[in-house]
């Protein structure tokens, strides 16, 4: 099955509640909630208060993406302002097997996400023990940038890895996804779409569609 998880980074804070509630009844199943300390990426986003009040709005999966230092320092706050899956950086902690642990203790879904220039075989040791895979597909930090070509190279090894071990792990992508190249990364084994501009820019609805429509088609 597939999966879209409209990034609010590209949304009017203004009224963000509306907006992913639009994406809601459009068909998203997921919403991807980019947390950026200043400090493991240039930029600071937003945290806890912007994530538990979003909560009230929508009952999509809160898909939560920490761009953070040592996430683990925030695992119990970030479950309480609403998380159902936590996604942290490979190059953010020092003990990766640690951070999973604690976040399958806070009852989330465990994600482990990797930047374009880290290879997916640093995760061998840890493949089993996670519910899903990030391949960032541009460098994290900002919403808006290039695709990154080879990193659809490293999707296919992925799950090509996960196939050889029985797994069915979740492979999500983020960074310059649009409806343009988002075939290109279902057939290299992804199955979670995380989008940001290709959703918020204009009509949400309509872009949030035309994601849905290429997943059935692929799923027909
Ligand atoms: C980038 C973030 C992304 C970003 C995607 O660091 O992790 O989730 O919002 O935005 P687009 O789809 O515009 O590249
Ligand atoms: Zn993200």
């Amino acid at each position: 099955m597939y999966i879209l998880a409209p990034s609010i980074l590209a949304a009017d804070f203004g009224k963000l509640g509306e907006a992913v509630k639009k994406t809601e009844d459009a068909g998203a199943a997921y919403i991807h909630l980019d947390v950026m300390d200043g400090a493991f990426v240039p930029s600071i986003s937003f945290g806890m208060p912007v994530l538990s009040s979003l909560r009230g709005y929508t009952s999509q999966v809160f898909d939560v993406h920490m761009m953070v230092e040592e996430p683990g320092r925030y695992i119990e706050d970030i479950k309480k302002a609403g998380a159902d899956l936590i996604t942290v950086h490979q190059e953010a902690c020092v003990h990766l097997d640690r951070v999973i642990g604690q976040i399958k203790a806070a009852g989330c879904r465990a994600g482990v996400a990797l930047n374009p220039a880290t290879p997916v075989s640093t995760l061998e040791c840890v493949l089993d023990q996670v519910d899903l895979i990030l391949i960032m597909t541009v460098n994290p930090g900002f919403g808006g940038q290039k695709f990154i070509p080879y990193t659809l190279k490293k999707v296919r090894t992925l799950r090509r890895m996960l196939e050889e071990r029985g797994l069915q792990t979740d492979i999500e992508v983020d960074g310059g996804v649009t409806t343009e190249n988002v075939r290109a990364l279902m057939e290299a084994g992804a199955n979670v779409f995380v989008a940001g501009s290709a959703v918020f820019k204009n009509d949400i609805s309509g872009n949030v569609k035309a994601f849905m429509d290429i997943f059935k088609e692929q799923e027909s």
